[in-house]
């Protein structure tokens, strides 16, 4: 089965495809007091919400990268309903592949929840330092452990434990890149479950609709595995957040 038509189905009811609770992203957006034409990059959009609310609110100009033809499309939708006018432009590709224009052009740049893109969260803040402006604000949304993860969920979700830090590392990975970490927005149970659950909701609504989809065993099952690993323990070995660093700053001159 095609793996974003998965992630297409699994997060039809979201805003965002992490569990980043929408009235914390909301305050955060009112704190970034960005400029008239300020220039945002977002890495692995996801359904483009990040970029088309800072667009909403301080009409800055952007771009939009995800590799998912759905959400690609939803994203140019909801431009269309939303932004209308905005410099905003939505480009489906591997973001690996991205280069900007010129270096160092934006004034924000985010990867929220796909640090996987450049093999890591320091590879992730490293890239994305050779596109923002000094003083600018780079954005990541990263995992890390709540406790040692069992060697059943490593297995069971194909990971390796190096692959994530604490909650730590994750803020002293920016700060030994010469990036001084301003903010952090991290997920409570409340939101893992909004986001979990909210995935059981979908599937079931989907099957609902598409009893014949051919695809339909191997979603379920799938979503099946993902929910008893939730249930059983994953909810709380992993937690996550979502970083705000200034490329500099005061810690870092
Ligand atoms: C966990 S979701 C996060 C989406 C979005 N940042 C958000 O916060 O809602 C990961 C996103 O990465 C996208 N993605 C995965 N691999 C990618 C790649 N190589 N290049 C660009 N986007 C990618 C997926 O389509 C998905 O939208």
């Amino acid at each position: 089965m095609d793996l974003w038509k998965y992630f297409d189905i699994t997060h039809k009811r979201h805003q965002f495809c992490n569990p980043l609770n929408t009235k914390k992203f909301e305050r955060f957006c009112q704190l970034l007091q960005l400029k008239r034409g300020e220039r945002v990059l977002d890495i692995a959009c996801g359904k483009g919400e990040f970029i088309i609310r800072l667009a909403e609110l301080y009409d800055i100009a952007g771009v939009g990268v995800d590799i998912s033809p759905y959400y690609i499309q939803e994203c140019e939708e909801k431009l269309r309903k939303r932004t209308p006018n905005s410099d905003i432009e939505f480009v489906q590709m591997d973001a690996a592949n991205y280069t900007p224009k010129s270096p160092h052009c934006f004034d924000v740049v985010l990867c929220v929840g796909a640090s996987w893109v450049y093999g890591g969260h320091r590879g992730t803040i490293q890239a994305l330092k050779g596109m923002v402006k000094k003083g600018g604000l780079i954005v990541v949304g990263e995992p890390f452990w709540l406790k040692e993860p069992s060697k059943e969920y490593l297995e069971v979700e194909g990971i390796k434990k190096e692959d994530f830090g604490s909650h730590y590392d994750n803020v002293k990975v920016g700060e030994n890149e010469g990036l001084t970490c301003l903010y952090t927005l991290v997920s409570n149970f409340d939101d893992w479950d909004h986001y979990e659950t909210l995935q059981w909701w979908a599937v079931d609504e989907y099957f609902r609709a598409h009893p014949d989809d051919p695809d339909m065993r191997e979603i379920v099952e799938r979503k099946t595995r993902e929910k008893k690993l939730y249930l059983q323990g994953g909810r709380e070995t992993m937690g996550w957040a979502v970083y705000v660093f200034r490329n500099g700053g005061c810690f870092n001159k």
